[in-house]
């Protein structure tokens, strides 16, 4: 990360200034970066929203959301109170008239005359609220600011509700901004470990040849949360798990850990091949949604305080949307072919994790099948988060008189390694955007291919009447049948609270 690229970039404008991404996400990681001088000088953060709110009023929002996390991180407290002084309120209502040429003032006032301005336009808005913005950021897009460092506009995911709805988004952004200044955002990708899934495979030649139909058993890749929506209640009951987490964390992972080599470690090569992944993945008709896809929605533990689901604030009442999704996943390709992606995500679970389990195929033989009838198999696990690491199980001899064989981990601890390792997720895309690099952000197609996989499953979810939604109590695996939908092919989830095999 250097910041010498962007040294003309004024201002990050972040229109949904006051919701919980922004507070809770990207705030911090720009006090961070801040504390780093990892900023341009003179760089404003501007936040924009409904409500009408003084800027005092603003911080104080800030500060109270991150409280926590200000008294034990000393380097956050430190940006906090650099970055605070950048930081301004405008409000806006994009329904109002006179909403743009009041934005356009202000925010020209607030970055003072100078140097042409360049401009990061920061959309941390639901899906449905973000065409009525594009209006406000179309003439400063357009206007390009300085050839080197154009302005730039960022949308976070979900890219839409469906294809129709990402592909008109997509047609509506490119009215706006060409497509080199449009910055798709998936966070996960700017995760360390999710980064590392790349140089593992492609920078370590033992694995490539295993990685196949030929070795490899099944594949699963869970994404479990403790918490429960929160104060997100409204937000993710228009969502739900499938379309928050699955269409875009889970199939990213997915098409990472299945890909073909690019043909370079450039974001258009990258791209290419993630999106054919996506292409492939089997389409799921009405009998296998059935029988492949389980959702699921949390309750209430015995004795419980806590808020079932449909207890939480700004869930509609009598609402089917889920909390918690799982599923077996196809790719119709030469390498996959038979190999089943098994995917689960949820809140209220038994554990914060987020991993990639690679169980590969028992030996052809059994030499030692009169001394044990262990199962033999090796699973190869990389763990996104938290404790990064990659964790290879191996049968070892137990050292001793007679044969007996055990399980063991060969372990690499990402904190043991490369002690306090940063940037997180949002520090570094919100830098590689700064920097105009596109890399760890997706392409149109990409999006498309995955909605084109998930809308037949939404769309069962919600207009067959019978399609079950499956209880289950708060700080479990999820709903039983999610279990079972794996024994029928002979095979168990690993547990989310274990940490390895
Ligand atoms: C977000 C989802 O994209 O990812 C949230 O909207 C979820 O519902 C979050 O909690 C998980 O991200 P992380 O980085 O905490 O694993």
């Amino acid at each position: 990360m250097s910041n010498s690229k962007f040294v003309c970039a004024s201002s990050l404008v972040i229109f949904g200034g006051t919701g919980d991404l922004t507070r809770n996400k990207l705030i911090p990681a720009l006090c961070r970066l801040k504390a780093g001088k990892s900023l341009p000088e003179n760089f404003h953060v501007i936040a924009t929203g409904r409500n009408k709110i003084s800027q005092t009023e603003l911080i104080n929002l800030y500060r109270d959301s991150i409280a926590g996390k200000l008294q034990s991180d000393s380097v956050l407290a430190n940006g906090f109170e650099l970055l605070m002084p950048q930081i301004h309120y405008i409000h806006i209502d994009p329904s109002e008239d006179n909403s743009i040429s009041e934005f356009m003032q202000t925010l020209k006032s607030l970055e003072g005359s100078g140097a042409a301005p360049a401009r990061l336009f920061y959309l941390a808005l639901p899906p449905d609220s973000v065409s009525s913005f594009l209006q406000l950021v179309a003439a400063p897009l357009k206007l390009g600011s300085c050839s080197n460092c154009p302005s730039r506009i960022l949308v976070e995911k979900p890219f839409g509700n469906d294809l129709e709805s990402a592909q008109l988004l997509n047609r509506q952004l490119l009215e706006v901004a060409r497509e080199d200044q449009i910055y798709r955002i998936d966070h996960y990708l700017g995760k360390e470990a999710i980064q590392n899934i790349l140089v593992l495979r492609f920078a370590n030649s033992i694995f490539e040849p295993l990685w196949n139909r030929s070795n490899i058993d099944h594949i699963q890749i869970s994404c479990a949360e403790r918490k429960g929506v929160g104060t997100r209640g409204a937000f993710y009951d228009r969502t739900g798990t499938l379309r928050d987490v699955v269409q875009n964390h889970l199939l990213q992972v997915l098409s990472l850990i299945a890909m073909e080599p690019p043909i370079s470690h450039n974001s258009e090569n990258i791209r290419i091949e993630k999106q054919k992944v996506l292409k492939s993945l089997r389409k799921l008709d009405p009998e296998s949604i059935s029988k492949y896809t389980i959702r699921g929605r949390y309750t209430t533990a015995e004795n419980s305080h806590e808020p079932s689901y449909l207890q939480e604030k700004g869930v509609a009442t009598g609402s089917t949307t889920e909390t918690f999704a799982s599923m077996k996943v196809m790719i119709d390709s030469w390498r996959w072919s038979g190999v089943p992606f098994y995917l689960r995500a949820g809140k209220k679970l038994s554990a914060d994790m987020t991993e990639v389990a690679v169980f590969f195929k028992q030996p052809p033989g059994n030499i030692f099948r009169a001394e044990s009838d262990k199962n033999l198999s090796n699973t190869l696990t990389l763990r996104i988060q938290p404790d990064e690491g990659i964790h290879l199980s191996v049968q070892t001899k137990v050292p001793g008189m007679s044969l007996k064989i055990s399980t063991e981990d060969m372990d690499l601890s990402f904190q043991k390694s490369f002690g306090l390792f940063r940037p997180d997720a949002y520090e570094r895309l919100l830098v590689d955007a700064l920097n105009g690099d596109q890399s760890l952000f997706i392409g149109k197609n990409e999006i498309d291919a995955a909605w084109q996989f998930i809308d037949p499953i939404r769309q069962a979810w919600d207009s067959e009447a019978n399609f079950p939604i499956f209880d289950y109590i708060p700080g479990s695996d999820g709903p039983e049948m999610a279990q079972e939908m794996l024994k029928q092919d002979g095979r168990t989830w690993k547990s989310l609270s274990k940490k390895h095999l």
